[in-house]
């Protein structure tokens, strides 16, 4: 029935009896995907994975399970647009319930964009009908309409993801993740899509699409016997029904994949891309063309001269990155820990202003450099504002450090204490011998007269408002006269104080906090905890221009050392749900009130 030169090939070339599943535990996983490409005679469980995924690039197989049917690729038509045009290509996820249109819409992507397909699905019924021993585990959850154990798809989605097409190409995830956990490894392993589409289909319509698939083992195409039925009656002769395709299994699927829906898109909950999959299959796919269009020219945007460079040119940067230093509660910190955290924010704030960003503010809340703990600690942020000023300094640029003066009038007069002989400390401190103090860069205070002709950057610390006294007027003035130049608040608080009688504001309410806002992070970092407590430091919260925020857990490791795992990355500042949301795993938009221990993150933001 079916062409025997199919099967041969596959078996002689593709095929080795699995010797042994334990190498596929996530930990060995960073060293499968670096290990060898070669395709031939897989002496390891490892290389026959890879193998068969090299084959598979070729052959897109499915069976009817127990038999050994393959279908190959159907030959792409139509335009091919490469989107690697000087950029990264493109990286795609699509989900969707069963027979919700994935695999339909997935030939269509691969016509158009030339990604790598990766069906999880594709990649297992391949196993299974290759014999593998693979294929038999999985082949019993397959059969059950049950989600095959983890460890076995990570290692063959991870292995197929390093491989040199997917790089090079773009690649089109399709039936991975499935579970909240899949999710994890793949963030874990920074491995993120630029978008997340999930067909949207009504249940009652999923399961007469099952029922009616069909499928050409030599094509590899998908039919339906109403909705697409096939061309030719000797194409009719060979089509074969998948096992899990029947109403039982078909419900059962459905109630896992809703099950897992939500947990899967809290982790993508920022690039999520609902799509109606219940209309004619060329209508999506005009949707989804049009997305993935946008997404490609949004990159070819950035990479623009005068967008964002350091995709590029700070990427060595991002990618240099250390992670986050440990034992962050133990101050006061060494002298590498806050070298770490200077450089972590001298360079996202060089890239803001090397990409013309003008209102800035630094945000870092470690034991270290807060003030508000301990008023000592003004000593590491004015190291902190050293750093930036003399680098500044270096490129040639004229700075002026401000620090704000006493406010306010009558018994009221006086600074935050924190400021207090900040200024003093400023002047004594050491610039170096190379004359940056006084030419290139000056002290000041906060206001309009502070702005002169010869000044290219201000930056400001720890501006504040103190009871009765706001600074926000000050501030207000010295940044209009400032005009294009850039400001920078350290550490600012901003929010909004009690006035005092008789102290007039000459901005409302709403102006003042318009303004404040108006400032955007070029560095963000703050430790988390529970409610009320410094310890223990339960995650971090890290924003480093132009990359989105990024959420972390801390975790404690059997060694008596401690690491930071990454939980999920938002393109904003995530409020408290969203953070605690993530911690626990739970579905965004469900539980939208904080609860359970992690109450804590309320009010911290
Ligand atoms: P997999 O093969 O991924 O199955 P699935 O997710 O259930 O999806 P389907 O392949 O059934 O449907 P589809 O959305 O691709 O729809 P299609 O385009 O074919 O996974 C199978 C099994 O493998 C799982 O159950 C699990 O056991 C295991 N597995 C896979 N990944 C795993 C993972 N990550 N972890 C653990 N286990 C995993 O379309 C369906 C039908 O509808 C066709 O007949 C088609 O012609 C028709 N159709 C398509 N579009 C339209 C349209 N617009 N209008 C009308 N009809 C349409």
């Amino acid at each position: 029935m079916f062409p025997t030169s199919t099967f041969s090939s596959l078996h002689s070339t593709n095929v080795t009896p699995t010797p042994s599943l334990s190498y596929l535990s996530t930990s060995s996983l960073s060293s499968s995907s670096s290990t060898s490409s070669s395709s031939s005679s897989p002496s390891s469980s490892l290389s026959l994975l890879q193998s068969s995924c090299l084959h598979r690039r070729h052959l897109r197989s499915f069976c009817a399970f127990g038999d050994t049917q393959l279908r190959i690729d159907p030959k792409s038509k139509g335009l091919k647009v490469t989107c690697s045009v000087g950029s990264e290509p493109l990286k795609v996820m699509i989900s969707g319930a069963p027979a919700s249109g994935k695999g339909t819409q997935c030939e269509l992507i691969v016509q158009k964009f030339g990604l790598v397909h990766i069906s999880t699905g594709d990649l297992l019924r391949a196993e299974v009908s290759s014999g593998t021993e693979i294929g038999n585990k999985a082949k019993e959850f397959m059969n059950a309409g049950r989600l095959v154990p983890d460890e076995i798809v990570t290692a063959m989605v991870m292995t197929r993801l390093s491989r040199q097409d997917a790089k090079e190409k773009g690649w089109l995830l399709d039936g991975y993740p499935r579970s909240f956990s899949q999710a994890q490894s793949l963030e874990e392993l920074k491995i993120r899509p630029d978008v997340y589409i999930v067909l949207d289909v009504p249940d009652e319509i999923l399961v007469n699409r099952c029922i009616g698939r069909r499928l050409d083992p030599v094509t590899g195409k998908i039919y339906h016997l109403k909705n697409f039925p096939p061309e030719t009656e000797e194409i009719k002769s060979r089509l074969v029904i998948r096992r899990d395709d029947t109403e039982e299994k078909v419900k059962s699927r459905l109630e896992i994949y809703k099950k897992n829906a939500e947990a899967i898109s809290s982790t993508y909950s920022n690039i999520v891309k609902k799509i109606n999959g219940n209309r004619p299959k060329e209508e999506i796919f005009k949707e989804i063309e049009s997305l993935l269009l946008q997404v490609q020219k949004d990159r070819v945007k950035m990479m623009k001269p005068g967008n964002i460079i350091p995709e590029i040119k700070n990427k060595k940067n991002q990618d240099n990155w250390r992670g986050i230093p440990t034992k962050l509660n133990n101050i006061p910190h060494s002298r590498e820990i806050r070298k770490y955290f200077y450089t972590d924010v001298l360079e996202a704030t060089q890239r803001a202003i090397n990409d013309g960003r003008t209102r800035l503010k630094v945000e870092i809340n470690i034991p270290e450099l807060n003030p508000e703990m301990d008023v000592y600690r003004i000593g590491t942020l004015m190291e902190l504002v050293r750093v930036l000023a003399l680098s500044f300094a270096d490129d040639g640029k004229h700075v002026k450090v401000c620090v704000q003066g006493s406010m306010g009038e009558g018994a009221l007069i006086g600074m935050p204490l924190q400021l207090a002989g900040t200024r003093q400390i400023l002047e004594f401190m050491d610039w170096g011998d190379y004359g940056a103090m006084g030419n290139f860069i000056k002290i000041g205070s906060v206001g309009s007269k502070e702005v002169d002709e010869q000044d290219d950057i201000f930056v400001i610390v720890a501006p504040q408002n103190a009871v009765g006294n706001c600074i926000i007027d000050d501030l207000k003035a010295m940044t209009d006269a400032a005009g294009n130049r850039p400001v920078i608040l350290i550490n600012p608080r901003l929010k909004d104080l009690p006035g005092s009688s008789g102290v007039m504001q000459t901005m409302g309410r709403d102006k003042r906090l318009e303004y404040a806002a108006s400032f955007e992070n070029c560095y963000f970092f703050r430790l988390l905890y529970y409610a009320g407590t410094q310890y223990p430091i339960m995650g971090a919260l890290r924003m480093s221009f132009p990359y989105r925020y990024e959420l972390y857990k801390r975790v404690d490791e059997p060694s008596g050392k401690e690491k930071y795992v990454i939980l999920s990355t938002f393109p904003e500042r995530p409020d408290t749900d969203e953070v605690n949301d993530a911690f626990l795993g739970k579905p965004r938009n469900k539980t939208k009130e904080a609860s359970g221990i992690w109450g804590f993150l309320s009010g911290i933001f």
